[in-house]
């Protein structure tokens, strides 16, 4: 795990063209969690609005174009600093060089954001679970620290499965620093749970989240409280056959998906993957 501090920008490094319809954003900080895994945070400009959990395209320069790709804003909609959290692909276009920004280098951002993991989709509930594996719990940490989320449910599950316990970093350091949370720190307290799961080394809770939602394992995890489309309302963010079998599962359990013109009990994120 590596903190950069405010290092000199690299002068071999060019500039940003400027490109119509695209913001260039300055990185504030990176932390590399794994050799695989980072987030980074960029200041917002000003006039971008987005709703929490929703997803916008960043990039760098390409050979002709800018290389752009969907990023769930793993910050709340009130921060003025955007945050993201990437998997590094070795041989990937973007993530490979991604991988490599330094705070006071720039990175393009289209600002324009949209998205189904928003509060606004779902109907009234009791308890909010948010769904991830990897990198789909991005969206989730903008989730947990708006106070939207604690005005309309009583209780919040963030619900993550890794293969390796280091990958379970980025999510442990959001919810490790919530209480100092200017915005919901003071009220949120033992109302958000956090529950990990790991599929490749020993853990309290071992297995697939989808295994543990059908065989009692998440249920009593939850206090006993299995997934119930009475009271629960969940979002679901992550690989592609995690959203098809945990959809899936909530569709046998009588959860009904949402979405922002038809609000719903479920919400899945099919724009993208991670
Ligand atoms: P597993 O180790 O059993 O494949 P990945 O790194 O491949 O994106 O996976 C992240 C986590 O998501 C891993 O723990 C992986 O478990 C789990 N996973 C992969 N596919 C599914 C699925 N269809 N349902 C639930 N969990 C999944």
């Amino acid at each position: 795990m590596q903190q950069h501090a405010l290092a000199p920008v690299d002068v071999a490094r060019p500039e940003l063209a400027p490109v119509s319809g695209l913001e260039i954003v300055e990185v504030l900080a990176v932390r590399h969690w794994t050799e695989k895994l980072f987030s980074f945070d960029v200041v917002r400009p000003a006039a971008f609005r987005f709703r929490t959990g929703e997803f916008a395209m960043i990039g760098l320069p390409g050979e002709k174009k800018p290389l752009l790709r969907a990023y769930s804003m793993a910050s709340p909609a009130w921060d003025d600093k955007l945050s993201f959290y990437s998997i590094k692909v070795p041989d990937g276009p973007l993530t490979s060089r991604l991988q490599d920004i330094v705070p006071g280098e720039g990175i393009y951002l289209r600002p324009r954001a949209t998205g189904t993991l928003v509060l606004d989709a779902l109907v009234p509930g009791e308890r909010l679970v948010l769904i991830s594996t990897g990198t789909g719990i991005a969206p989730f940490a903008g989730t947990v620290r708006d106070p939207e989320t604690y005005d309309k449910f009583a209780e919040v599950v963030l619900i993550q499965t890794c293969r390796h316990r280091a990958e379970l970093g980025f999510g442990e350091s959001v919810i490790a620093s919530i209480g100092a949370d200017p915005l919901v720190g003071g009220f949120v307290g033992d109302r958000l749970r956090h529950v990990t799961t790991l599929t490749r080394e020993p853990h309290t809770l071992a297995g697939r989240v989808t295994t543990l939602a059908e065989n009692g394992g998440l249920a009593r995890a939850f206090g006993g409280r299995g997934l119930d489309p009475e009271t629960d309302r969940v979002m679901i963010c992550g690989s592609m056959g995690f959203l098809k079998d945990m959809a899936a599962i909530a569709e046998r359990l009588g959860f009904e998906e949402g979405a922002n013109n038809r609000p719903g009990s479920y919400l899945v994120e099919r724009a993208f993957v991670g």
